[in-house]
């Protein structure tokens, strides 16, 4: 069972780190790699399509290791506050650099996976709106498109509202749920 958990936000030790080690934490001494992206450079995607006619990506940076990571896994786990109504910036550019998994199929607009088939993936979203997890149903649909298009056969993503910068997440009343559908998640 190899696990990727990537960070997104800039705060490695703020709610969504928090949220993110407490999901994967029952994996930590065996198959866990995890990511801080704010500890690493990886530049936005050029539109250079090298990918559509190559399987890999013409930047050269540490999203090398992000790909090795992904393509390893079981399952990939992504998190990242809400930023004006998104992901971080440091999270999309990581995600838009994806494109890379995935080449032209014979339809138009089309995409097939690179990927090996049978992965899952999950996304985990903080934010300070208090209905957060409903207001925010367009980053849900995104997501669960994203790991579609990407071959993801299982996907889970998961929105916790009402977390400001001072608030503890662990002591909001949804997360003790969220963490435990998201361990079995990651187990079965
Ligand atoms: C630049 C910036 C933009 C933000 N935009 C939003 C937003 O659009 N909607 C929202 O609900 N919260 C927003 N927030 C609040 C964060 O999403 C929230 O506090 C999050 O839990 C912070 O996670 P962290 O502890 O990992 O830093 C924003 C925070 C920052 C710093």
């Amino acid at each position: 069972m190899k696990i990727v958990a990537i960070n997104g936000s800039p705060r490695k030790e703020g709610n969504t780190a928090a949220l993110l080690k407490a999901v994967v934490e029952e994996h930590k001494d065996t198959d866990l790699v995890y990511f801080d992206l704010a500890d690493l450079k990886v530049k936005d995607c050029t539109s250079c399509w090298y990918c559509k006619t190559h399987e890999s990506c013409s930047i050269k940076d540490d999203m090398t290791k992000i790909y090795k990571a992904i393509k390893e896994c079981d399952t990939l786990v992504l998190a990242s506050p809400i930023y004006m109504g998104a992901e971080t910036g440091i999270m999309k550019s990581m995600v838009d650099r994806m494109y890379a998994l995935l080449s032209f199929s014979d339809s138009p607009g089309k995409f097939e996976p690179r990927l090996a088939p049978g992965k899952k993936a999950m996304a985990l979203f903080t934010c300070g709106a208090p209905n957060g997890d409903t207001a925010m149903g367009y980053q849900k649909d995104r997501y669960y498109s994203i790991f579609a298009m990407g071959g993801f056969s299982k996907a889970k993503v998961y929105i916790v509202g009402g977390v400001n910068p001072n608030a503890n997440i662990m002591e909001k009343v949804e997360v003790p749920k969220i963490i435990e559908e998201s361990r079995r998640f990651l187990r079965h």
